[in-house]
């Protein structure tokens, strides 16, 4: 499929779609094969471009990876683990986050590591301090140079008693991966504790990792001499799901979502009836459809797990556009993760970005001048644009806002989404979408 895609709106998406492995775990697991002394086997494993960077990257790396016909498995050899050509990383540098989680894993292996300048969506700074603080806190020397980081171990990983600024995703990833094989014991608190992390526990637990979940946020982890392969099924894209929900309820369609699971998505599907949409659970997946007649404004805050996920915002924010009455939007993960709006206005949609934190409690970016509460005014009939694909999700919700807008949209760039959207343009066929792709 082309990278444009020429989409004409208006028409209710119906049908089935399925989703696999979640991207924000799958990339992870696959990285801790990086510790493993025998071959580890992911399934459910989602055919997006982020799993090709990474695979990559361990290929780089010395991990022999093959997939298999079999429930989209994944086969990672890592008993060859060596050190990779700094100028072969650096080559990497631009298309990922997921290399600074190599670190541990890699000093654990090889003594060394090295980072190259960091990829991802631009949806805000996103620096990698907390994630450099704790490989310190665990012994590693950290030496800036021109074309990234070299990280050392010169007396080893120690266990260490580590406090998170925030409950980030990614430096809770990097302390757990970091501390299974770590000397001692490592206290995490103020630990992120999204479904995508207590799977990544589930593997290195799988593997032989002592790793006890606490309350409030608290893990603690007992390093240990040796870890083994895995067989671990990924669980599902929540986001994925979420967002052909959001699509749903945004053309007026019926969509059932096979592979969608309810715990996970609790704080999503409150927010979805809250709004008037319909679903409805069963063994295999959640059906989400439109039942007619108004939906309802919202005021939701973005937040860490429990919470209402970031994640789920930018789709969510093309619904707001069709309910009735003003929503109100916090963002409270990233400081600007509203950029992608002002296509949709241009669209028809009437959103105001503030710098106030506008929801109900004060975040860390309210004193900071960032642009990270939205106030949106419906229901706004979308009309068609021609509009380019500023990251991952937002590149999403411009497929939702062209598939409810009336005529026929131009949505450029559209080979992003594949970092994280599996087949979309065929299960946008199967859903009865009329588009055509260059
Ligand atoms: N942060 C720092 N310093 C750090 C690390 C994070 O200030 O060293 C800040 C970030 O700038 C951000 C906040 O902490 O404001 C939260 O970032 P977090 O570390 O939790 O995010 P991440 O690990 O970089 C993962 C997902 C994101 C998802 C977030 C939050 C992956 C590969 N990415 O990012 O997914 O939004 O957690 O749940 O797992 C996406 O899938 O579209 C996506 C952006």
């Amino acid at each position: 499929m082309g990278n444009v895609l020429r989409i004409t709106g208006g028409v209710p998406l119906v049908g089935d779609v399925e989703v696999r492995g979640a991207k924000n775990f799958v990339s992870k697991a696959m990285v801790a094969a990086l510790l493993a002394e025998e071959e580890c086997r992911l399934r459910n494993v989602p055919e997006i471009s982020d799993v090709q960077i990474v695979s990559g990257l361990l290929e780089l790396h010395g991990v022999r990876i093959d997939s298999t016909d079999h429930d989209g498995e994944l086969v990672l050899d890592p008993t060859n683990v060596e050190q990779a050509h700094v100028a072969d990383i650096d080559a990497h540098a631009g298309s990922s986050r997921v290399p600074v989680l190599l670190c541990g894993p890699l000093l654990h292996r090889l003594g060394e590591a090295f980072i190259p300048d960091l990829g991802g969506c631009r949806i805000g700074e996103r620096p990698i301090n907390y994630h450099l603080d704790v490989l310190r806190q665990f012994g590693a020397v950290v030496e800036k140079r021109p074309e990234g980081m070299r990280l050392t171990a010169p007396e080893g990983l120690r266990g260490a008693r580590i406090r998170l600024p925030y409950p980030s995703v990614g430096s809770t990833e990097q302390v757990l991966l970091t501390a299974v094989r770590a000397h001692g014991t490592t206290e995490l608190r103020n630990a992120a504790i999204e479904p995508e992390i207590m799977d990544l526990v589930a593997v290195l637990q799988k593997m032989g990792a002592v790793i006890s979940v606490q309350t409030d946020r608290v893990i603690e982890i007992e390093g240990v001499e040796r870890l083994g392969g895995f067989d671990h099924r990924a669980i599902p894209d929540r986001m994925e799901a979420g967002s052909w929900a959001c699509a749903a309820l945004a053309t007026g369609g019926d969509i059932y979502v096979l592979g969608a699971q309810q715990q996970p998505m609790m704080t999503f599907l409150n927010v979805f009836r809250k709004i008037g949409g319909a679903f409805d659970v069963d063994d295999e997946g959640i059906r989400f459809w439109h039942p007619g007649g108004e939906l309802h404004s919202i005021a939701l805050e973005t937040d860490v797990h429990p919470g209402f996920m970031t994640d789920w915002q930018q789709p969510m924010v093309v619904v707001l556009t069709q309910t009735t009455g003003l929503s109100i939007i916090h963002e409270t993960v990233y400081e600007n993760r509203f950029g992608f709006t002002d296509a949709l206005n241009e669209m028809g949609a009437h959103i105001q970005i503030y710098s106030e934190c506008l929801g109900g409690s004060p975040c860390r970016f309210g004193r900071a001048d960032y642009r990270h509460s939205a106030a949106i005014s419906g229901p706004s009939p979308l009309h068609a644009a021609e509009i380019t694909v500023p990251d991952l999700r937002g590149g999403f919700s411009y497929l939702i806002a062209a598939l409810a807008a009336e005529g026929e949209s131009t949505v450029n760039g559209t080979e992003i989404i594949y970092r994280g959207y599996e087949r979309f343009g065929e299960k946008l066929d199967a859903l009865g979408a009329a588009y055509t792709t260059d």
